[in-house]
């Protein structure tokens, strides 16, 4: 067990705190930031749909509405607590399916996905740019990956709270605060848009046809 599968399973437990933790984390706007990733994703009818660092589930409801009956959407998650709450909350669609993994060397088949997301999740891993690289490899060629995600506060004066803030925060959820995720994106993705909110330090990173699909036949682990 690693330290992440630690304190998310300890987050897992204690829903109420973690809603506290992110209506900080998005100055109260959690629901328009989550909406605006699902629509930079735009999942449609039919697709398949990978949710990286699923949570508690949060958005499988969502992106099972997006696709329909007729699609797909797997949620990973590496903390027993969190993968076990969201397959309890999926068990009632039967296209919705959760499976406890390491976001950062999934055994995934490449071109398995339409689409892939991930919220609040890649920078939670232990190596985000090795989660854009998961992202990338089980899409097909022409796959989006979508992230919500957060990082330090960039313009002065904000900039000087980053000293109080983020140790707290790395305690507390495993900030991988110094992760590139646009920088990510860019390497594994033929395009890759950031649109920034609060101060820049929510935003949404948007990539469109990986880059690195060679050796499509292998299942990695
Ligand atoms: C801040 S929570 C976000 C959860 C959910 N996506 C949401 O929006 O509420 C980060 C999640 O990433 C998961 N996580 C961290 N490292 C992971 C990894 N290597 N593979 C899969 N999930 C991971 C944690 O267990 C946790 O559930």
């Amino acid at each position: 067990m690693t330290a992440t599968d630690g304190v998310y399973d300890r987050w897992s437990r204690n829903p109420r705190a973690l809603r506290l933790l992110y209506a900080v984390a998005f100055a109260g706007r959690e629901a328009t930031f989550r909406r605006r990733s699902r629509e930079a994703l735009s999942p449609s009818a039919g697709e398949a749909v990978l949710e990286l660092g699923c949570g508690r589930g949060t958005t499988l409801g969502p992106l099972r509405e997006a696709v329909g009956p007729d699609g797909r959407v797997v949620g990973v998650d590496y903390s027993r607590g969190m993968a076990e709450t969201a397959a309890a909350a999926a068990d009632r669609w039967e296209n919705v399916h959760v499976v406890r993994g390491d976001a950062t060397g999934l055994g995934v088949r490449a071109d398995a996905f339409d689409a892939a997301y991930a919220a609040m999740s890649v920078s939670a891993t232990s190596d985000p740019t090795a989660a854009v690289a998961t992202a990338a490899r089980c899409l097909r060629p022409d796959g989006r990956f979508v992230a919500l995600d957060a990082r330090p506060f960039q313009p002065l004066p904000l900039r000087v709270l980053n000293p109080l803030v983020v140790p707290v925060l790395r305690v507390l959820t495993d900030w991988n605060h110094a992760a590139d995720v646009p920088a990510a994106v860019e390497a594994h993705f033929e395009t890759a848009t950031v649109e920034s909110y609060n101060a820049g330090t929510i935003y949404v990173v948007s990539g469109a046809g990986p880059r690195d699909n060679d050796g499509r036949d292998a299942l990695r682990g």
